[in-house]
């Protein structure tokens, strides 16, 4: 082991060339598993950076302020050793996809190692070497890094081989070639190019009551199919695959998800106003952890621009229901809890992948000239708000204006 820490160190200071001299065999590097995104990063420059900005590198207790908030509630501090659940009693189950590198190694301090704390790094990824799926053999649940096994051998990547060429990040490097680069390299291409690469940490976690949590959900993305998860969330930019991986904490791509249209006509009764939104994608809109949620807000002006009606004035979920699309999970009472204490979906409005939703609106006041309906997406909801809002930074708790629409009446 001193001799290839000694090696390593020789190798990084010299960034590949001077290694290239003195290495002898392939299996001259540090464990694999424990390489920090830093040491990958110092060649592939640009794939770090838009790691470094993403979800998965802020996805640990000491990073993400949302996930840090539950996870300091319902476990504890994030840089102690032995912490457990406070209500199984065991390893904190969070840290299989939050922090899948501490997970695999038994550690809760997340701050002991640098791939603890970056979370779904480089090497969580790039080691897999298959995925097993969500039931473990004696049918019990495995999620996160649970859920794969691990190369302690080689890289795993979707070509893996070397290509030949004298690479241009660095001189005399390249994966698959020996002679010149510490790291082996495997071709993985059945992991890498299929959505089972997300599915161990995305597809749907199952609390202690049976309840689906912090899931995409039951889609029509398996293991096998297409569009692949990495179709729409790895897109090829700048000439390399993006590792920026948008999702809920990005407005852009939060914007893309839905088409939203309007009409409004005058009848007997008042305005007769119909809303559609259809979900573009392979998947719910919100998805993810339950507490993403959308509002619809429909609003009616006279001719002199001032609000003479709208769907609700305070709380959409007590005054106009159909307007709030969430999964919405209780307790075995009915109350509002955090979704790994839940024991029932008490009702799931979210819209489903490919959906298409019509929502009819009676407006029922003279004078109006114009009807406006506007979409907004929420990380958190109201209850989660009350419980940690204090801890969370004022951008997260912000609604996000994902689409609008106006229809004026001739
Ligand atoms: C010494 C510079 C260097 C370091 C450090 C480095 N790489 Fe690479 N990597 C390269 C080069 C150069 C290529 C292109 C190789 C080629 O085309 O032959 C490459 C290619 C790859 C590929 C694509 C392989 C394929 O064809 O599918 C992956 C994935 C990869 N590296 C991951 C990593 C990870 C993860 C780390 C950190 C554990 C890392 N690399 C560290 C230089 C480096
Ligand atoms: C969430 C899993 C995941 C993480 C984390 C991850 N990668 Fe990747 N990486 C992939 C997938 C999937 C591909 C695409 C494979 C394909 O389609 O051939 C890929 C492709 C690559 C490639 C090939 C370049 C290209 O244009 O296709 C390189 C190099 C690479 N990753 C390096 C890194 C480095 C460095 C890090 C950390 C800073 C990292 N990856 C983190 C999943 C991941
Ligand atoms: C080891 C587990 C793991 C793997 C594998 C993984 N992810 Fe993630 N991913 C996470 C976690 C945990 C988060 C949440 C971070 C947070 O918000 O705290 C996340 C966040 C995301 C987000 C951003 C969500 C947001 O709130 O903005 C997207 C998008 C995403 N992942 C897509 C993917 C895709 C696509 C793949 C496969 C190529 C993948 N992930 C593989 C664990 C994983
Ligand atoms: C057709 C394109 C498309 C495909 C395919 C797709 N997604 Fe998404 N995904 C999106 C868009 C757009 C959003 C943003 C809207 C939202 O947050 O619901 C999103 C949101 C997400 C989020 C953010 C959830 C959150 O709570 O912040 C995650 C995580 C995610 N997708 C993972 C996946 C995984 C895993 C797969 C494969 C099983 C996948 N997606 C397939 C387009 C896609
Ligand atoms: C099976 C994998 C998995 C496990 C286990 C898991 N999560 Fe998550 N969690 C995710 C993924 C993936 C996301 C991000 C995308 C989404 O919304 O689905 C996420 C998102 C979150 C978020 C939202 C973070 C943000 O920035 O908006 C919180 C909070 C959270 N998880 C808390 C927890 C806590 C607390 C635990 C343990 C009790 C836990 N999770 C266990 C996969 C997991």
């Amino acid at each position: 082991m001193r001799r290839h820490s000694a090696l390593w160190a020789a190798w990084a200071a010299a960034l590949g060339l001077l290694f290239a001299q003195t290495a002898s065999a392939n299996t001259d590097h540090p464990p694999l598993q424990q390489i920090s995104a830093a040491e990958c990063g110092a060649c592939h420059q640009a794939i770090f950076q838009e790691w470094q900005q993403s979800m998965h590198a802020n996805s640990t207790a000491l990073k993400d302020p949302i996930h840090g908030a539950m996870y300091r509630m319902m476990v504890g501090d994030p840089t102690q050793e032995g912490v457990t659940d406070k209500v199984s009693g065991k390893y904190p189950i969070c840290l299989q996809c939050h922090a899948p590198m501490a997970a695999k190694e038994g550690s809760t301090k997340l701050d002991a190692k640098p791939t603890y704390a970056e979370g779904v790094t480089c090497v969580s990824c790039h080691t897999m070497s298959h995925y097993n799926g969500l039931k473990a053999a004696d049918g019990s649940q495995q999620v996160g890094a649970k859920a794969y096994t691990f190369s302690n051998d080689a890289l795993q990547s979707g070509n893996g081989a070397w290509n030949g060429q004298q690479p241009a990040l660095v001189p005399g490097a390249g994966h698959g070639n020996p002679s010149v680069n510490p790291f082996p390299h495997a071709a993985n291409p059945l992991l890498f190019k299929r959505s089972s690469q997300c599915l161990g940490c995305h597809e749907k976690l199952i609390n202690a009551n049976g309840v689906a949590t912090c899931a995409i959900g039951e889609t029509a993305l398996g293991e096998g199919t297409t569009p692949t998860c990495q179709s729409c969330h790895m897109p090829v930019v700048n000439g390399h695959t993006s590792h920026a991986l948008p999702g809920g904490h990005d407005p852009a791509m939060v914007r893309r998800a839905v088409i939203l249209t309007l009409s409004a006509q005058s009848g007997d009764k008042g305005i007769q106003s119909k809303v559609t939104l259809q979900n573009k994608l392979a998947h719910d809109f919100p998805t993810g952890a339950p507490f993403r949620n959308l509002v619809l807000k429909i609003t009616a002006m006279d001719a002199a621009s001032q609000i003479i009606w709208q769907n609700f004035k305070e709380n959409p979920l007590t005054e106009d229901p159909q307007a709030v699309l969430m999964l919405k999970v209780t307790d075995s009472e009915g109350k509002p809890v955090m979704p790994m204490l839940a024991s029932k979906v008490a009702a799931d409005t979210r819209l489903q992948a490919g959906e298409s939703r019509t929502l009819d609106y009676l407006i029922p006041v003279q004078g109006v000239v114009a009807v406006r309906a506007e979409l907004y997406y929420n990380l958190v909801n109201k209850g989660m708000i009350e419980k940690i809002g204090d801890q969370l930074p004022e951008p997260l708790k912000r609604p996000l204006l994902v689409s609008r629409a106006e229809a004026r009446l001739p």
